[in-house]
């Protein structure tokens, strides 16, 4: 049976893959700092759920991250799909400290322990490192500084990490899943969004992304061809293009 450890399962992506992964057989270990919502997914697979509640920006989060490792019986993939994220065009000081310490501390503490998991174990069987990053992470969105730098660093944080374990000859695989907007809790309820996918549209690709062990998947085919675009567009230009989300 493989096993997957998916952090930030209390509700949107990370919610739905669990569930969707549990639905598939997988032994399926989960974490959030909201012990109710991780609690509903353990009833409905009991068997094949453990949970634990970590909040990645705190310091034991290490510590209960390698608990869940063991009461799991261990770990073939890691989803890192926490994540918190703003508009916040007044570069508010505790929109900036949160969104940093949850994407960026948070992740690196969370990603580094599980990239140093399986040096210790993945002779013999493959690992696999996956985390949400973003297509906020493609440009520097103005509107979103934190979040998108903070998608930036998570993305290159993946590509340092590739390069190290090729390196250190750790049988690890990287993949970094970068959604465009997604229905889902972390966005404003009464606001518009362009090119919104449903998370019945989403998760299914994500889910491929996983299990074929791809490097790089960009959901969907639109956003990748969107991101394409804006890497074309030299910042002098893209300072006067006005993003409106
Ligand atoms: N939806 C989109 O449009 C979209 C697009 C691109 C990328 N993403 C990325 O996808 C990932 C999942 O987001 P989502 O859309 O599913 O949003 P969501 O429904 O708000 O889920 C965010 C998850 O992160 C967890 N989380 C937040 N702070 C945490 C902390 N300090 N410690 C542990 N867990 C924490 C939340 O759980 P608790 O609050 O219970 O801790 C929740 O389970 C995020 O990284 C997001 O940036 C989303």
């Amino acid at each position: 049976m493989k096993k997957i450890l998916i952090i930030g399962a209390s509700s949107g992506l990370g919610q739905r893959l669990a569930m969707d992964f549990a639905k598939m057989g997988w032994r399926v270990g989960i974490a959030a700092r909201r012990e109710s919502a991780l609690k509903a997914i353990k009833e409905f697979y009991p068997e094949n759920v453990e949970y634990r509640t970590i909040d990645v920006t705190a310091t034991d989060a290490v510590e209960r991250f390698n608990l869940l490792i063991e009461q799991t019986d261990g770990m073939d993939v890691l989803l890192f799909a926490s994540g918190i994220g703003f508009c916040d065009p007044e570069l508010s000081q505790s929109i900036l400290t949160d969104t940093l310490q949850t994407n960026v501390v948070g992740f690196a503490r969370i990603v580094a322990e599980a990239y140093k998991y399986f040096r210790r174990t993945a002779n013999n069987t493959p690992g696999q490192i996956a985390a949400i990053t973003s297509v906020a992470a493609t440009k520097g969105i103005g509107i979103s500084a934190a979040y998108s730098s903070s998608k930036r660093f998570q993305q290159m944080f993946l590509d340092s990490l590739d390069q190290l374990a090729h390196q250190q000859h750790v049988n690890v695989k990287i993949t970094d899943i970068r959604p465009g907007f997604v229905r889902t809790p972390i966005l404003k309820e009464d606001k518009q969004y362009p090119m919104i996918m449903s998370i019945d549209h989403a998760a299914p690709l994500i889910e491929e992304a996983i299990i074929k062990r791809k490097r790089i998947a960009t959901i969907d085919w639109r956003w990748s061809l969107v991101t394409g675009i804006w890497r074309l567009i030299p910042q002098c230009v893209w300072r006067h293009i006005e993003l409106n989300w």
